[in-house]
């Protein structure tokens, strides 16, 4: 008997220190995920991501067409290259997942500048084509300085302050001896927030006096500004540089998530044992038993003593019946 209720209580000991171990570690983990989750917060994904995600960049971009003279030869394929650069910039993605929304205008120059289209008159890219298509050159001098003012006003008048702003002039790199100064002109521009590539036309453009012209235009570094009409896949290179410039110009607020939510993980390993259950309440009474065996036969009784002195009675009744 005393053994067994050692046993027990052993047993019983054991299982409130089972069972206390059970909680502590159940704590542990509850407090460790709430201090994970505390620690980066930053890692969530915000509700207002994809909405932010969703605006467009501002892409304003202008052709400044040269229509003198000596680029005679080149007009027609001046417009091709305008309209093949708006059409590659249709639907284009930055690398944020953001759209790119353009703007283009138009503007030929000679002696005088022909604004062909502005920005508040973009309808579109099958516009923009059915406008170009007609234009004819106009052959005379080359004063780039009209075009480039005259872009600048209107830059001043339509753009969007948080537009990325491009400009593009054509060129063959010979201003006509009385065109105004260039170079204060481009600046202005360029105080605008404009940043130019210059594209000579010809082969002649690559000629040291003239690219060293068509250097001082563009903007820097002269690797992405500065190209030529004739370089083999001109219109990939050009759609490269302003993709990269959109991409600079146009990022994401910081707080704001570019990815979109990644695939589930893999499941975690399996938790820890749980703590056992409390002692179920007693069962219903069970049904009467059968029967039990009959019993072994009993053991064989002892000799019965003599009787003694247990005559007494008998002798007193003898006694009575003699009187
Ligand atoms: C626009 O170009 C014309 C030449 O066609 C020039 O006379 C005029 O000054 C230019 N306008 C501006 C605002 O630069």
């Amino acid at each position: 008997m005393v053994p067994s209720l050692h046993w027990l209580l052993l047993l019983w000991g054991l299982q409130g220190l089972c069972a206390q171990d059970y909680e502590e570690d159940y704590e542990e983990e509850v407090v460790t995920t709430r201090k994970k989750s505390k620690q980066f917060p930053s890692n969530s994904i915000p509700q207002n991501g994809r909405a932010r995600i969703d605006e467009d960049c501002g892409l304003e971009l202008a052709f400044l067409i040269d229509s003198s003279e000596s680029a005679k030869d080149n007009h027609a394929q001046e417009k091709r290259f305008a309209s093949d650069v708006m059409t590659r910039l249709q639907g284009l993605r930055l690398q944020t997942g953001r759209g790119l929304s353009s703007r283009v205008a138009l503007l030929q120059y000679s002696s005088h500048v022909i604004i062909e289209q502005t920005f508040k008159q973009w309808r579109g890219p099958d516009d923009f084509k059915a406008r170009i298509s007609p234009i004819v050159y106009i052959g005379h001098g080359t004063y780039t300085t009209y075009a480039i003012t005259n872009l600048t006003r209107i830059y001043l008048e339509e753009s969007a302050p948080s537009s990325i702003k491009v400009a593009v002039l054509l060129f063959d790199g010979v201003s006509h001896p009385r065109n105004p100064d260039i170079f204060s002109a481009v600046a202005d521009a360029k105080n605008q927030g404009v940043r130019f590539f210059t594209i000579g036309i010809t082969p002649e453009a690559n000629e040291p006096a003239n690219i060293a012209q068509l250097r001082l235009i563009a903007s820097s570094p002269a690797s992405r500004y500065l190209h030529n009409l004739q370089d083999r896949g001109i219109v990939d290179k050009v759609i490269k540089e302003i993709t990269a410039l959109a991409d600079e110009g146009c990022p994401l607020a910081q707080s704001q998530c570019a990815c979109d939510k990644g695939e589930r993980g893999p499941s975690g390993p399996p938790g820890k044992k749980g703590r056992p259950g409390e002692d179920g309440s007693p069962g219903s009474k069970g049904q009467k038993g059968e029967g039990g065996l009959s019993g072994l036969p009993g053991r064989e009784g002892g000799e019965v003593s003599r009787g003694g002195k247990g005559d007494f009675l008998g002798h007193l009744e003898s006694k009575g019946k003699q009187g």
